[in-house]
């Protein structure tokens, strides 16, 4: 799989070759040292300045974003028409001939590799490093789509009929890999396809379209429309011509959606509130390391991070890990994307509402290991906070705030741990750190989230082999798993046929 060469950090043979074959105009990635005396490139605004790209605009996304504004209903009605009259086409393909296409859509997006990191970063302040496993990881679900496609006409005794038009409403934290993997699997399933862009990273979705667009995929199957929010959004999400959306974002954003249209076939990734527990029995070394990457990765700004680290018995008790989680923390280097070095990034928006409050105010018994520090003007770049004496059931405990910030709970018992990981309305991702099978086996019969990591960090799920999704107010709809191998049978419909002599 791409991605796990990429948790490597060795990018494979196959995309070192089609890197090298480019044309020598176009860079590993953006951000790097261009002339700015030349005005034909595009001055890219990032995080409050202007950094110049060496990539035209056109490979940026710029210009199909600016083409592809729809304000008004009938336009939204003109987009839909168009999808159903191409989708009967693309239904025919049947799923091996729409697998070709996926393989072909993963080599197009290997091959945009530099610009698509550069997009991210610029326009979403995805450092170069979470960056690159994106690209592996929309590169595996196009493989693994297509191969998942090529099986759905296997299926003794019964016939899958695809759905019609799925709307696609990507995220702005993982804009290539699961605006892809979101784009991917209805197609890989027959359906055409509108993208309605998340505001903050329109670019990224527009460069990941065309690049499905250069592999051979129909405009007319696969539309990208910034269709406006309000009610031309409500309007296309509501249309009673729309099978399904495919939603990653916030559980509120479901409920509006669902309170559009009722019987709104919905698949939805939506929040998480994810907690890693560390017993006295674990390597408290890979803990720390594995807590701190998984709390502040992107700033904090994934559905699967760890909010809180819940520390058990002695490991409670001593002050070991949390001085190691307080050096590890102040080792981080925060800045721009533009800088390799960068590990923790800008947030999208000025820290505002419940993400300002878990940065600047304390609750009752609460101290500050490590304290954030603001450190631009806008609000933007936070250095990363650690809390600790988060009490049971307090605003902290239980509220999801999608930055850089982690809380630290104690514990007398594991079952005790258990009950403050499961207290939350989500169930996304959960993480274990034990050397000790009891343990282990007492967390898996009792832990209530979709993806759990044992003596792991607990973001990063790859294709195929951790399929992602979760349970409670983490997932609406039918359950299925992104990257998993229920995921597209649930994007259609069966017929019984004949068993086969
Ligand atoms: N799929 C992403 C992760 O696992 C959200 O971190």
């Amino acid at each position: 799989l791409d991605s796990l060469a990429a948790l490597d950090t060795v990018v494979p043979e196959a995309n070192r070759k089609q890197q090298t074959d480019r044309a020598p105009e176009q860079p590993e990635n953006g951000f790097n040292n261009a002339d700015d005396s030349d005005s034909s490139l595009p001055v890219v605004r990032a995080w409050g300045r202007e950094v110049l790209s060496k990539v035209p605009q056109s490979r940026l996304g710029m210009d199909l974003v600016e083409a592809s504004v729809f304000d008004s209903t009938e336009a939204v009605e003109v987009l839909i028409e168009r999808a159903l009259t191409a989708q009967p086409e693309w239904a025919a393909l049947g799923g091996a001939g729409r697998a070709a296409l996926l393989r072909k859509a993963a080599v197009e997006l290997s091959r945009r590799r530099g610009e698509l990191i550069e997009v991210a970063a610029s326009e979403t302040g995805k450092t170069l490093a979470e960056g690159d496993v994106e690209i592996s990881e929309a590169v595996d679900f196009a493989n693994y789509y297509g191969m998942s496609a090529a099986k759905l006409d296997q299926v003794q005794g019964a016939t899958f009929v695809p759905s019609k038009l799925t709307v696609v409403t990507p995220p702005w934290n993982f804009p290539i890999a699961i605006t892809a993997g979101s784009i991917l699997a209805p197609l890989a399933a027959g359906s055409s396809v509108i993208v309605k862009p998340a505001p903050q990273a329109k670019r990224c979705a527009a460069v990941v379209v065309e690049a499905l667009w250069a592999a051979g995929i129909s405009k007319d199957v696969l539309i990208f429309a910034d269709v406006a929010e309000g009610p031309i959004g409500q309007h296309l999400i509501s249309h009673p011509a729309v099978d399904r959306v495919i939603l990653t974002g916030a559980y509120e954003t479901a409920k509006l959606f669902r309170s559009w249209r009722s019987d709104l076939p919905l698949l939805a990734e939506t929040s998480g509130k994810n907690a890693i527990i560390v017993t006295p029995s674990a390597d408290l070394d890979v803990a720390a390391k594995d807590v701190v990457r998984s709390a502040f990765g992107h700033a904090g700004q994934k559905c699967s991070a760890a909010s809180l680290v819940i520390l058990v018995g002695s490991v409670a008790d001593s002050d070991r890990f949390r001085n190691q989680l307080v050096d590890a923390v102040s080792s981080l280097k925060v800045g721009f994307p533009e800088d390799p070095e960068t590990e923790i990034g800008p947030i999208i928006e000025p820290a505002a509402g419940k993400l300002k409050t878990a940065l600047t105010t304390l609750g009752e018994g609460e101290s500050w290991l490590v304290a954030p520090r603001k450190l631009d003007t806008e609000g933007r770049l936070y250095s990363p906070g650690v809390r600790t004496g988060v009490r049971p059931n307090s605003y902290y405990h239980l509220t999801e705030f999608f930055g850089p910030v982690l809380g630290v709970m104690t514990a007398k018992t594991l079952e005790e741990a258990i009950e403050l990981q499961n207290a939350s309305a989500y169930g996304l991702t959960a993480g274990l750190h034990t050397m000790d099978a009891e343990e282990l086996a007492l967390w898996l019969d009792k832990v209530q989230a979709g993806n759990l990591y044992v003596n792991r960090g607990i973001t990063g799920a790859i294709v195929q082999r951790q399929p992602f999704g979760g349970w409670k107010r983490s997932s609406v709809g039918a359950g299925a798993k992104a990257g998993g191998p229920n995921y597209l049978v649930h994007l259609g419909s069966w017929e019984s046929r004949e068993l086969p002599e």
